[in-house]
């Protein structure tokens, strides 16, 4: 069995995400904020995210799936679970677990522009920046980490480690 190491602990994790949630505060005030939480990856994430802000958060929720089942992207982003609620009109915030290629998100930001929301953001609990082959900005980034693969908190490795409360890699 590999060693699992912390990237990001706990309590790093939840500081940081309080600081995130009053920049959306800051500039959605006064207003109704639409998330739409990317699963599976995103779930824990969203919730705390969710539970740090003040406005009245709707929650959505949509999978799509680049990886199969490999730790490399497989190229093509496929929709598992669409979204079962208009979204015209709301302001919206893509909450994602990772960008990575930045793959996902391109697809994602095209179809979700087309359902017409009022605005869209984007969210990111983590960005592996350096691996960029898309063009994608998040307008909220909660850490940018070095090219390693991550588990933990929301993120996994074959459906596994998605409960651990930090964010972790495997020292090989
Ligand atoms: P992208 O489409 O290449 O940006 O990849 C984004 C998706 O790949 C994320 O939503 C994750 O599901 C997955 N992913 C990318 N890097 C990692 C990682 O280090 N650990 C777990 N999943 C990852
Ligand atoms: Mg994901």
């Amino acid at each position: 069995m590999e060693d699992l190491k912390v990237l990001i602990d706990e309590q790093t994790l939840q500081e940081k995400i309080g600081e995130v949630a009053k920049e959306i505060m800051k500039d959605y005030e006064g207003k109704d904020i639409t998330f739409i939480c990317i699963l599976k990856g995103s779930a824990l994430f969203t919730v705390d995210l969710a539970k740090k802000i003040k406005n009245n958060v709707r929650l959505e929720f949509i999978r799509v799936s680049s990886y199969g089942e490999g730790t490399v992207s497989s190229g093509k982003v496929t929709m598992k679970l669409d979204l079962q609620d208009s979204i015209e009109g709301e302001d919206v915030i893509i909450i994602e677990d990772i960008i990575d290629t930045g793959r996902t998100l391109s697809y994602l930001r095209d179809y979700l522009k087309d359902k017409k929301p009022a605005s869209l953001k984007i969210c990111t609990l983590l960005d592996k920046k350096e691996r960029r082959e898309f063009d994608i900005e998040p307008d909220y980034t909660a850490f940018v980490i070095p090219d390693k693969f991550v588990v933990g908190y929301g993120l996994d490795d074959k459906e596994n480690y998605r409960n651990l409360p930090f964010v972790g890699y495997f020292d090989v």
